[in-house]
């Protein structure tokens, strides 16, 4: 009885595993990451019963689906009755794809999210930023993006994307496509990341210059932070040169606006974990376009829902 309460023997007593992962805040890492072993939807690890406590936390194997135990098992080889970060991502690495339901192929994620460029229905834009020294060539749903400017206000000035909003970031070398980056918004809030290589199947990290990066690790390292990035830091100012080259949002003078920039924050604010300026962007290119005399009058609307 005791001995059991002790937590000896490893993985299922009744008190859970201690979490130590030693980050910056734990809950809400814990809240996205366990959250995406409770079905499609995602869900809340609280109240599932998978994640307990407040400060330090607590993770109860016997509340998450009997197939996830055996990974968590093996994270847990030393038996210490603890998860370590190390463990922690180990187990993560292990399931979290399966867990997610990802489309194994990029053909068939695309067939549900037919992302094309010079496609009215999708905002995009091209960058040279921090996640790789390939162009990034960004495509944003339109009427996922409107959706979150038109509920800036009623969001406290934030732009919250709707749930199943996929943003996509092609990574392209002298043209051809090197890998697929995506980000697709779940029921719970969170979004997925998840990463296809050249072949078109999932990858567990992205391979462009000049690292790789772990999916979903290292996504939610930069996604979930508090650090500015070039070259959205400096916009609409020319950035500096990176270490690995150039920097910039390839965007033309319609485009940039420092009011707008000023307005949404949106770097900074980095709202529903999105690091990109799309609200930004496209609002500076409506009101260029209201200037020049050819907003639509769906966009006048939108304007002035946004108070412009
Ligand atoms: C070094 C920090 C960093 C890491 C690591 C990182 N990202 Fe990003 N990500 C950014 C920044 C900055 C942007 C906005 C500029 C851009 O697209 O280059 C961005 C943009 C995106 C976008 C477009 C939506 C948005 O937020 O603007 C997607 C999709 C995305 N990242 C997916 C991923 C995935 C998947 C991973 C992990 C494989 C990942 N990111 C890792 C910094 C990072």
């Amino acid at each position: 009885m005791l001995l059991s309460l002790t937590g000896c023997g490893g993985g299922s007593n009744a008190d859970g595993l201690r979490l130590d992962l030693d980050k910056r805040d734990p809950e809400r890492l814990l809240r996205f990451y366990l959250g995406s072993y409770l079905g499609s939807d995602g869900g809340d690890a609280f109240e599932a019963g998978v994640l307990s406590g407040e400060g330090t936390y607590r993770l109860h194997p016997d509340k998450l689906e009997a197939r996830w135990r055996p990974a968590l098992d093996s994270a847990n080889a030393d038996g210490d009755g603890r998860i370590d970060w190390d463990e922690f991502v180990d187990f993560i690495d292990r399931t979290y794809a399966d867990a997610r339901n990802l489309p194994p192929m990029l053909d068939a994620f695309r067939s549900s999210v037919p992302y094309a460029e010079s496609d009215s229905a999708w905002f995009t834009v091209e960058i040279d930023g921090v996640m790789t020294n390939a162009r990034r060539h960004i495509f944003a749903p339109m009427a996922s993006l409107r959706s979150a400017l038109e509920g800036y206000q009623a969001n406290d000035e934030q732009l919250i994307y709707p749930v199943g909003t996929a943003l996509v970031g092609e990574h392209r070398l002298d043209g051809d496509l090197a890998e697929t980056t995506v980000m697709q918004k779940r029921a719970d809030g969170f979004w997925d990341f998840f990463v296809y290589g050249a072949d078109g199947a999932l990858a567990s990290a992205t391979a462009t210059e000049p690292r790789p990066l772990q999916s979903p690790i290292q996504c939610i390292g930069c996604h979930f932070g508090q650090k500015l990035f070039e070259p959205e830091k400096s916009f609409p100012a020319a950035a500096p040169d990176g270490p690995f080259g150039p920097r910039g949002i390839r965007v033309g003078s319609d485009m940039r606006n420092a009011e707008i920039v000023t307005f949404f924050n949106e770097h900074a604010k980095r709202s529903d974990t999105v690091l990109g300026l799309y609200g930004t962007l496209f609002v500076s290119k409506l009101i260029a376009d209201r200037d020049a005399g050819r907003l639509a009058s769906e966009d006048a609307s939108l304007l002035q829902t946004l108070g412009f």
